[in-house]
């Protein structure tokens, strides 16, 4: 572990990594990371100890080339080429989806104002993503903050009846859902929803390596499988409320060359409209393939 800085500290299960706690709910930082250099097998595990424990995790300070991203992504697990969503690729680079407002071909980028509602990512694919880490290369002067939950904590705090209730229950995931989507050009909205027709995934789900249960219903969910949407719809909102009061909640105020990493399994997130949109907001998104899920429904 030479580019990770020990602490001998030994804190939850990640003693070796330098961690600080970034929120009450979720989220740690991990200090005097070199993510350029090359990992041994015993940091990629103390990372993965780390994520498991902490659902986020921060390395500030970093430069990535977009190589090196893919790179260090890789060290966890497949890649997704983003075939979900292809138009938004780094060129070159399909490994890496753009979050920009940057002008691209003349025009605004169509993910200027990607995910502005609660969500986790690729939960419309029948791979919903396992991880992201996404890379800040530009910011506004203020504002351009994410916020994440922990939807292991949102499934504990239920009631014994109300778990009960989601343990049985498929959500359904609609890309047209996806907040802003009606912003971006027709004919590839059009195409985005051909090839990522309503999917149903468990309401809740196991975290294949620590075994937790998590919640997974979001704000992309149109309705619960067998259910009418009025039925649903107040179950939806209730269960996002719940799992994104304050307290759950932990808010990143992004510097340029923050690396964070979340498990889409274990959290939500929400990139806020908090800031002037003519100021550039540059990021780039790898995204870990997670396990084969859920069945395609009819809407
Ligand atoms: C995303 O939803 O993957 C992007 C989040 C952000 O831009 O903050």
């Amino acid at each position: 572990m030479s580019n990770l800085a020990t602490t001998g500290d030994k804190t939850g299960h990640n003693a070796g990594l330098a961690l600080h706690p970034l929120g009450h709910a979720l989220g740690a930082e991990v200090a005097q990371a070199d993510l350029t250099a090359a990992l041994d097998a015993s940091a990629v595990d103390a990372i993965r100890a780390a994520w498991n424990e902490n659902h986020i995790l921060l390395f500030r300070g970093q430069t990535l080339s977009p190589d090196a991203l893919i790179a260090f992504a890789g060290r966890f697990g497949e890649l997704d080429r983003h075939d979900a969503t292809p138009f938004y690729r780094l060129e070159g680079h399909p490994e890496i989806l753009l979050v920009t407002n940057r002008m691209i071909g003349g025009k605004p980028s169509e993910t200027r104002n990607t995910g502005r509602n609660w969500h986790s990512d690729y939960s419309y694919t029948g791979r919903p993503a396992a991880a992201s880490m996404l890379y800040c290369e530009e910011k506004p002067p203020v504002g351009g903050d994410t916020m994440f939950c922990n939807m292991v904590r949102a499934y504990e705090t239920l009631s014994d009846k109300m778990k009960r209730i989601v343990d049985g229950l498929e959500a359904v995931y609609d890309i047209g859902l996806t907040a802003g989507i009606n912003e971006r050009d027709p004919q590839k909205t059009a195409e985005l929803r051909r090839i990522n027709p309503p999917i149903a995934h468990p309401a809740v789900r196991t975290h294949p390596s620590s075994g937790k249960k998590a919640l997974y219903v979001s704000e992309r969910a149109s309705h619960f499988h067998g259910m009418t949407a009025e039925e649903s719809r107040p179950l939806i909102q209730f269960l996002c409320a719940h799992a994104t009061r304050p307290e759950n909640v932990y808010r990143h105020r992004w510097q340029v060359n923050d690396l964070v990493l979340w498990d889409n399994r274990t959290t939500m997130h929400i990139a806020l409209a908090d800031f002037d949109p003519a100021a550039p907001r540059h990021m780039l998104r790898t995204t870990l393939l997670g396990e084969p899920s859920g069945f395609v429904v009819d809407g």
